[in-house]
């Protein structure tokens, strides 16, 4: 298994292109499946998680054509053609659901159009249990008949899907994706209340409708669904990625560094913006994204993961390896995931001070980062830990690199394109 390692103390300074959205890039890939038109997806970052949904279309019998001269100026971001129109398996299998559990979102998709779909059950995940019985409990109201059998869930309709008032008990990004996506081709109106409104639900509903929806309420909580007969094809354009972009923010900013986040806003990045702000980040638009600098101290701030537009759960991490050489004490509260402090141990072997009490965590400003041997357990996690060794005095050997490449395009490119010491060692 490849490591990485990174020699810390540099200043980050330069650009760094923003790639397209994992979180928008996946439900878009599987939205292919909801017509025999052909949809044409470009800025999809180029990233292990996109290739297993790849994988997963194409399984099902969707011929996929990756345009390789699509690299945009940056020579990030590709364009791939995704076409249904001879689907012919309706399982996806164990072995792609249980590497990305954002594979369920072919069910909602594949029930609509064809009346069936076998999905293999997620199971648990390194953040928590993770279930997905709102996607389900959803689907039925919408008339599916669903059974869980030998790990699998079997969901019949038949006929069509009918339309329904749904409203979700929490907020739940894939499962308001899921059922958005299967209430287009059901018979009359959805409505979708408490739904998630995170930017990338939205990418997604600006997409159906280009493909022939009809939405109304996109970007607030509720949403009402017209279904139709079909969709068609389409073209769309992945939206920048907010969690990406935060990442590198705080890596600029751990170092005292000065960088231009290119192809991101202000306001994409929303309360992650006011967070780095009050921590004394100068964090400002310019012509072609976000420059974030840092020329004082930082200094600790308290922080609870919400549902969009409250600060999100995959900046926790990173937001907590920031928090670790801040001036005073922060607190860091996740309310979203009931295990999502696996990165807290292997900060504490970097000299992090950090003291986890239930879902809250306090950290203690630590004058200076020391490098160490550690690995995650998760992408956000691990991601963490490149932004603490970027600070860090000494080498620090992450391990576990896989997690990273499901998540951030060429991390390392990126990185020492702004002066950081950081390569890729091969097992
Ligand atoms: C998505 C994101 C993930 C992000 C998360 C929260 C993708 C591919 N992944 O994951 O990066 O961390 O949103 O912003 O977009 N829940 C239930 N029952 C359900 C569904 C969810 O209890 O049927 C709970 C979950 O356990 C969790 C909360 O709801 O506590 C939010 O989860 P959800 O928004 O569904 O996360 P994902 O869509 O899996």
């Amino acid at each position: 298994m490849d490591k990485i390692r990174i020699r810390g103390g540099h200043a980050l300074k330069g650009i760094i292109p923003i790639s397209g959205a994992k979180n928008a890039a996946l439900p878009l890939m599987s939205a292919a499946l909801l017509t025999e038109g052909e949809l044409k997806l470009s800025n999809i970052p180029y990233l292990a998680d996109v290739i297993t949904m790849a994988n997963l279309l194409v399984q099902h019998g969707t011929t996929l054509h990756m345009d390789e001269k699509s690299a945009s100026a940056t020579g990030f971001g590709r364009t791939i053609g995704l076409k249904a129109a001879n689907i012919t398996n309706f399982t996806a299998p164990y072995d792609l659901v249980r590497t990305m559990r954002a594979s369920v979102l072919v069910l909602g998709p594949l029930l609509a159009r064809f009346g069936q779909a076998k999905v293999s059950l997620p199971g648990g995940c390194a953040i928590g249990t993770r279930p997905i019985d709102l996607h389900l409990k959803a689907l039925e109201q919408m008339g599916a008949l669903i059974e869980l059998a030998d790990g699998y869930i079997n969901a019949f309709v038949k006929g069509k899907l009918k339309g329904a008032d749904i409203t979700f008990d929490t907020v739940t990004v894939t499962g308001t994706e899921n059922v958005m996506m299967a209430a287009t081709l059901a018979e009359g109106e959805t409505t979708l209340r408490n739904a998630a409104r995170e930017p990338e639900v939205t990418d997604l509903a600006n997409c159906l409708v280009k493909m022939g929806a009809n939405i109304q309420g996109i970007g607030s909580g509720t949403l009402i669904i017209q279904g139709t007969k079909a969709l068609h094809g389409a073209e769309h354009s992945v939206i920048a990625d907010r969690i990406e972009a935060g990442t590198y923010a705080a890596a600029a900013a751990i170092t005292g560094g000065d960088v231009e986040l290119q192809g991101v806003s202000m306001q994409i990045l929303g309360a992650v913006a006011e967070k780095f702000a009050e921590a004394g980040i100068d964090i400002k638009p310019t012509a072609k994204g976000v420059r974030v600098t840092r020329n004082n101290g930082l200094n600790g701030v308290d922080v609870m993961t919400q549902p969009y537009p409250g600060f999100p759960t995959d900046m926790q991490a990173q937001m907590m390896a920031l928090m670790t050489v801040a001036k005073g004490a922060s607190m860091i509260t996740e309310t979203i995931f009931e295990n999502r402090f696996m990165h807290v141990p292997e900060l504490t072997r970097m000299g992090a001070k950090i003291n986890v009490h239930g879902s809250s965590a306090m950290i203690r400003g630590a004058k200076q980062l020391t490098g160490a041997e550690v690995m995650a357990t998760d992408l956000r996690a691990s991601v963490s830990l490149v932004i603490a060794a970027l600070a860090a005095k000494g080498d620090t050997i992450i391990n576990r690199v896989y997690h990273l490449d499901r998540g951030y395009e060429r991390l390392e490119e990126k990185l020492s394109a702004c002066g950081a010491e950081i390569e890729r060692i091969k097992s």
